[in-house]
């Protein structure tokens, strides 16, 4: 039972919101090209530190003949996933020692995953469990331009709230972003551990909730996990701090008033986008 990065770095519904959105089915043209895997064969696809499940439930509707399995070792995600998630199957485990046989999968994809784990155990394990000519699909958020709506700006309850914090040491501490990449390096570093035909592309993902283009819904989805991922940082930060709850306060309050105006056509044009590397190689 491991519940490191749910309870100290990202909660449930941080990851889950926000990966519904990047892997929504507007962004699908801008993978599918990069993916370049067979839209209707019956492939085997390994997700590896596949958080609470919102790609490999992407991957499932976007290949509805594949079989999909999806690894982590955090059991709250696996939980999260095997009760929200269908057409997944879950498992709880570690990337660096994949519970799968030589040559079981036909693609092993992740997404920000890479910078967390020892890159000789996390290439040379989808490697091996890869059936020859198997592909690997490796994404990461490379940077993102955000703007914030003068209404969600930084409230003097959060800024009490997190000068609070004493811990200071969070990430490191839980290991996270141990083995940065460029985007040299990663590609790079693919071909050392043998994959050939290697390519890089990127998605570029505008969440801009007042985006004429967007649904309703679709913006409301953008504000509302904005919203999530503040709050859940609030609440993983308040294990170290005591003054919290005003600070949650004023989140939820700044949010409901950035809702009001969405929901009054009053536009603010904050937007966070994402520009997502897409990283493909071919097992030899
Ligand atoms: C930034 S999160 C990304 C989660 C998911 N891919 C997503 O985009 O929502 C990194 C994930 O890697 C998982 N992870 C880190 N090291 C791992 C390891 N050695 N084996 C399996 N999962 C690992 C963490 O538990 C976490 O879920």
């Amino acid at each position: 039972m491991n519940t490191i990065w749910s309870d100290n770095v990202q909660g449930i519904q941080t990851l889950y919101l926000s990966r519904k959105l990047r892997f929504d089915d507007v962004f699908f043209c801008q993978y599918r090209d990069s993916f370049n895997i067979d839209k209707d064969a019956e492939l085997k696809i390994l997700e590896i530190g596949c958080g609470p499940g919102a790609l490999a439930e992407a991957m499932h509707r976007w290949y509805p003949n594949a079989q999909i399995t999806a690894i982590d070792r955090d059991s709250n995600f696996i939980s999260f996933g095997r009760h929200n998630v269908a057409g997944v199957e879950f498992i709880e485990g570690d990337a660096e020692h994949l519970p799968f046989a030589d040559n079981t999968f036909d693609v092993t994809i992740s997404n920000t995953v890479q910078e967390h784990i020892e890159p000789n155990a996390f290439l040379s394990e989808q490697y091996r469990v890869l059936k020859p000519g198997g592909i690997c699909l490796c994404l990461s958020t490379r940077k993102e331009l955000s703007c914030i709506a003068p209404c969600l700006k930084i409230t003097k309850e959060e800024e009490e709230f997190w000068k609070s914090v004493t811990s200071e040491k969070i990430l490191e501490e839980y290991g996270v972003c141990q083995y940065p990449m460029s985007e040299a390096e990663l590609p790079a570093s693919m071909e050392q551990h043998c994959f050939k035909d290697v390519t890089t592309n990127y998605a570029i993902i505008n969440l801009t909730p007042d985006k004429p283009e967007y649904s309703v819904t679709m913006g409301e989805r953008i504000i509302k996990s904005m919203r999530q991922t503040n709050l859940e940082s609030i609440a993983i930060a308040s294990a170290h701090s005591t003054e919290y709850k005003r600070a949650i306060d004023a989140v939820k309050s700044k949010f409901d008033e950035r809702l009001r105006l969405y929901g009054e056509g009053i536009k603010q044009w904050d937007t966070s986008v994402l520009i997502i590397m897409i990283i493909r190689g071919k097992k030899r």
